[in-house]
């Protein structure tokens, strides 16, 4: 059996509490009642599994999938990328990645997005991919705009694109999002603000890697995913990770 190491827990007292003030919708989301443990079923815990077939040569491209490249989307051209990482910077491979995003103007392509930007018609605003045998990904995407959203008198969110990171069962989906370094929105977003530690919410702001950047075409950020340990990501939907 592959020796993992030694496993570093994370500190899960970090984590934000179900039911924050500030963030009204977490009254209606957050458990009233104590919460059961239930096993979980082979079904759960075996399947399904994706296979590099299923993933389209567009599906990380979110400038041109929903259109099938006939057209592109509307926006600031932007690379986002990283690495899905161990509890001790291994990284995982094979692992579905999927993001979905509002578009340039900040509005979703949801009915209950409601919001006055328009809808761009060249842009869907969903991409996955499956990451390489260094754990590696990839998205081609445009930036999102900021949007505002009922919660307080005037509540912004900032600029962010969300993650999910698909194990070898729908029990082990991960769900969180990344910020962009430098959008000023990120202090003043009571959803940002429910992570009380200033490391862990940096962990979520992608840095700008010009490093990756491609002359005349886009800039790019970088977004690496810890499943597990000290430097976990911090997920929305498990505080334990995988
Ligand atoms: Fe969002």
């Amino acid at each position: 059996m592959q020796d993992l190491g030694p496993l570093i827990p994370r500190n899960r007292a970090i984590h934000p509490v179900p039911h924050d003030p500030d963030y009204k919708t977490t009254l209606t989301r957050s458990p009233r009642l104590p919460l059961l443990s239930m096993e979980s079923t082979p079904s759960e815990e075996t399947g399904p599994r994706f296979g590099h077939s299923l993933i389209g040569p567009l599906d990380n491209n979110l400038i041109a999938n929903f259109t099938g490249g006939e057209s592109l989307a509307v926006g600031e051209r932007i690379l986002v990328h990283g690495r899905v990482l161990d509890e001790n910077a291994r990284p995982v491979p094979n692992t579905l990645v999927e993001i979905w995003q509002a578009n340039a103007g900040g509005r979703y392509r949801h009915v209950k997005d409601t919001y006055f930007a328009p809808l761009d018609p060249n842009f869907g605003g969903c991409g996955r991919t499956i990451t390489d045998e260094n754990g590696y990904y990839e998205f081609l995407t445009i930036r999102p705009g900021a949007y505002p959203w009922p919660n307080r008198a005037n509540d912004w969110r900032p600029m962010h694109i969300h993650y999910s990171v698909f194990g070898h069962s729908f029990g082990q989906r991960l769900i969180t999002q990344s910020y962009f370094e430098g959008d000023p929105l990120i202090d003043l977003c009571p959803i940002a603000a429910t992570i009380k530690d200033r490391s862990q919410l940096d962990r979520l702001v992608a840095p700008l890697d010009f490093s990756k950047s491609r002359p005349h075409d886009f800039l790019a950020y970088k977004f690496d995913i810890v499943l597990r340990g000290r430097r976990q990501t911090m997920f929305e939907n498990k505080p334990e990770g995988m």
